[in-house]
């Protein structure tokens, strides 16, 4: 071998550990889960292992969201394997993961039909497990009176590798469930794909999968329209990186009706953490079947 060939060959083989070490790469693993959990001293530490830690909330009591993968964690790990009759190791495999995704990620929300005191407007949003059935989504005052109702698209990108739809927890995945924090903001600069109106934005999740996910692991998820090619108001919308997609007539709509409520509103914020702002309103997303 020429000695460009060994270099060459040595880059490519240290490049392929590098990728396969990056958190991009999955290994199988579905997202937002993308490597294999162990009890390491110190303790491994991520996001994943606080949406594990909320997953594993819904089958057993006190579990803290410390994102470290301690001792408890994976103690509490092996007692979900054996309830669903796998491998109790302990350890989070593609196995576990598929699992736990699959019984666990609904959050069981349920929307109370109010708005806490100090807001100006409420958006709900109920959706399905099929995130390709649109659904009607409804604008309140803050008596709770409907302003508007109108038909939205929560579904994000399809894993190309899988063919499945992404999930809530996927970075470009489906728009995800629980209370928020919503605000009005002016105009994103690309209308081909948010449209030319104000849109309004989720700044922060208080329950539900909404809660690690908004705003510490996805950013950006908005309520907008788009002027979509080869669109018309008779088809159903594309699919979405997470926002909440609807026609142009009725995001149109939307921000006429929110400063008559004495919404203001705010220069878009392009994802800039921590919001400025004081929301001025309330987003709810209920998986209702
Ligand atoms: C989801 O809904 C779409 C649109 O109604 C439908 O075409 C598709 O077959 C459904 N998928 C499943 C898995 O039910
Ligand atoms: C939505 O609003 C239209 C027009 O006001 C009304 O006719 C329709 O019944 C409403 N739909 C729902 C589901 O409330
Ligand atoms: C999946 O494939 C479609 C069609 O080629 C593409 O538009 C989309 O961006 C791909 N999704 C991802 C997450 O790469």
């Amino acid at each position: 071998m020429s000695s460009f060939t060994t270099v060459t060959v040595l880059l490519l083989l240290i490049l392929s550990v590098v990728y396969s070490q990056d958190s991009s790469s999955s290994d199988g693993f579905p997202c937002p889960f993308y490597r294999e959990l162990v009890v390491k001293n110190p303790p491994l530490n991520g996001n994943d292992i606080i949406i594990l830690q909320q997953l594993l909330s819904r089958s057993f009591e006190n579990v803290a969201l410390s994102g470290n993968f301690d001792q408890t964690t994976s103690y509490l790990l092996s007692k979900f394997q054996s309830l669903n009759q796998i491998d109790d190791s302990g350890n989070l495999d593609i196995e576990t993961a598929n699992i736990l995704l699959e019984n666990n990620l609904a959050d069981g929300y349920k929307d109370n039909g109010m708005i806490p005191p100090g807001f100006l407007y409420k958006v709900y949003v109920p959706v399905f497990k099929n995130r390709s059935i649109e659904t009607t989504a409804f604008l309140y005052d803050n008596q709770m009176n409907v302003l508007l109702n109108f038909t939205v698209r929560t579904h994000g990108q399809m894993d190309n590798s899988t063919g499945l739809a992404m999930n809530e927890f996927c970075g470009d995945g489906s728009t995800p469930t629980g209370l928020m924090l919503f605000d009005f903001n002016s105009p994103e600069p690309d209308p081909v794909s948010f449209g030319p109106y104000p849109i309004n934005r989720a700044v922060q999740g208080l329950t539900g999968n909404a809660y690690t996910i908004i705003s510490n692991i996805r950013d950006g998820i908005l309520l907008h329209t788009g002027e979509w090619p080869n669109w018309n108001p008779s088809m159903p919308m594309p699919n979405s990186h997470g926002c909440i997609h609807s026609h142009p007539d009725d995001i149109y709509q939307i921000s006429q009706i929110l400063p008559t409520l004495g919404v203001q509103m705010r220069q878009n914020t392009y994802g800039q953490l921590p919001y400025p702002y004081q929301p001025q309103g309330i987003l709810s997303i209920e998986l209702i079947e």
